[in-house]
């Protein structure tokens, strides 16, 4: 029995005679050499089948052969320096283990309701896989960094009591006789881990009912949430940018075919080296003033205004200190200025928006008891949470990096939908 080779590794079996089981992506033939475009998920090579090569049962096999048909292919492995991968594959022999009829996705056009009602097969495309391998690789990335910088990774649950990020949209279910929520964000739960192991990060899925059908917005997405005690907001922001900075420099060194193939603009990416500018959301609504937009301090951004802001910068950009009364209830007011609190989202350049939003969170058991009051939070059902102040409490900071605007960015996708194998948006829970 000969060995079967991943596409990926045929380089490293020059002269051999291997095994490829894949399927056909395309295919072109004349009446003496049929040329097959196989893949497996690793990669695509060319299957040559000729017709003096190969018996006749073979050849007619070979030219008979449609989209996505499941098989395995015997042949020699020649090197060809103008293929992609460097190398062809001489067909010897052929054996189709499922001869597909009319497979939906054919080289044409197709319109996007049709690919997402498709999503399970489109996922086979060069550019998609292109996309969920570098996807893969940015995930990759994120563990490295933060397992090397002494971060432990702690899953927060996904059934919740309460709110993290506002009652809003939270996803609601039945929790057997009680009430109960998908997690928007596990935020609350983290500081609890952060008090317990210094340094953690949890990376899972969230969820959130928004009726909003912008380019940007899932209604579940991953979430990376790392939380660290003793840190300060600055020193949080520190920590963002070099990780920003590691996740584009693995993507560059690792994905450089899949970047090509999807036509990335490598140039614009390699420009995300750190340190970032950081302005203030004082400096931001001036900014934003001085462009002609009507926006008044104490509103928040929408996607026109943040795409205006990242115009005037060729890397990410934080944006610093927005008042205090439209974020989060948890976040610490600036003591020189509590109008406004020590938090900064990350914005990603060409108009992608924010793909990091963190803060450095209330540490004094007095004022956050006074934040529930103002945001009418039932104090019990985060009893726990003040328990984290009542007891060794800490200055600490943390942040969420959204994976999907973040592989929108570093893809350069139109639209989120595009980053994750089988998107939830707000008309589509299928398939
Ligand atoms: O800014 P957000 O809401 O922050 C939090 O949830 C904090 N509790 C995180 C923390 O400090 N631990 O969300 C964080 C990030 C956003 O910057 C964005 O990248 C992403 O999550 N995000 C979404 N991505 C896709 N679809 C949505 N509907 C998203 N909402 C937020
Ligand atoms: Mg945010």
């Amino acid at each position: 029995m000969l060995q079967s080779v991943l596409i990926q590794h045929l380089g490293q079996h020059i002269d051999e005679t291997v095994v490829v089981q894949g399927w056909l992506h395309t295919k072109r033939s004349s009446g003496k050499v049929a040329f097959l475009q196989l893949r497996d998920g690793t990669g695509f090579v060319q299957g040559v089948a000729a017709k003096t090569e190969v018996s006749d049962d073979v050849f007619a096999l070979a030219t008979s052969l449609t989209q996505e048909s499941s098989l395995r292919v015997t042949g020699v492995v020649v090197k060809d320096d103008r293929a992609p991968s460097g190398v062809e594959l001489q067909v010897q022999n052929l054996e189709v283990l499922h001869l597909t009829h009319d497979y939906p996705i054919t080289p044409k056009e197709h319109g996007v309701d049709f690919l997402l009602d498709h999503r399970h097969l489109w996922i086979r495309g060069p550019r998609q896989r292109s996309i969920l391998k570098i996807r893969a690789e940015i995930i990759k990335a994120i563990r490295q960094f933060l397992d090397d910088r002494d971060f432990t990774q702690v899953d927060p649950p996904i059934l919740t009591p309460s709110s993290c990020e506002g009652t809003t949209n939270l996803f609601h279910t039945q929790y057997f006789d009680r009430d109960a929520y998908l997690t928007q964000s596990g935020q609350l739960y983290m500081e609890a881990a952060a008090m317990a192991l210094g340094r953690v990060y949890s990376f899972g899925p969230t969820f959130r009912a928004e009726k909003s059908k912008t380019r940007r917005h899932l209604i579940e997405f991953w979430m990376i949430e790392p939380e660290m005690a003793y840190t300060t907001h600055e020193e949080s922001l520190d920590i963002q940018e070099q990780l920003i900075q590691h996740i584009v420099h693995h993507v560059l060194t690792k994905c450089q075919v899949e970047l090509k193939a999807i036509g990335r603009d490598i140039p614009a990416l390699e420009n995300a080296i750190a340190p970032f500018p950081r302005i203030s959301y004082d400096e931001a609504i001036e900014l934003l003033q001085n462009d002609g937009h009507s926006i008044q301090w104490g509103e928040d951004f929408g996607a026109p205004h943040e795409a205006a802001i990242v115009e005037h910068y060729s890397r990410p950009v934080f944006i610093e200190r927005f008042p205090t009364s439209i974020k989060a209830f948890y976040m610490k007011p600036d003591p020189d200025r509590p109008e406004v609190v020590l938090c900064a989202d990350l914005l990603a350049p060409e108009g992608y928006g924010e793909i990091i939003g963190g803060s450095q969170r209330i540490d004094d058991a007095e004022l956050l008891a006074s934040r529930f009051a103002e945001h009418e939070l039932p104090a019990e059902a985060y009893a726990w949470y003040m328990d984290l102040r009542q007891y060794g409490s800490v200055p600490h900071s943390g942040f969420g990096l959204g994976l999907e605007r973040t592989v929108a960015w570093i893809c350069g996708l139109e639209h989120v939908r595009e980053t994750i194998p089988f998107p939830r948006l707000l008309y589509r829970l299928y398939p």
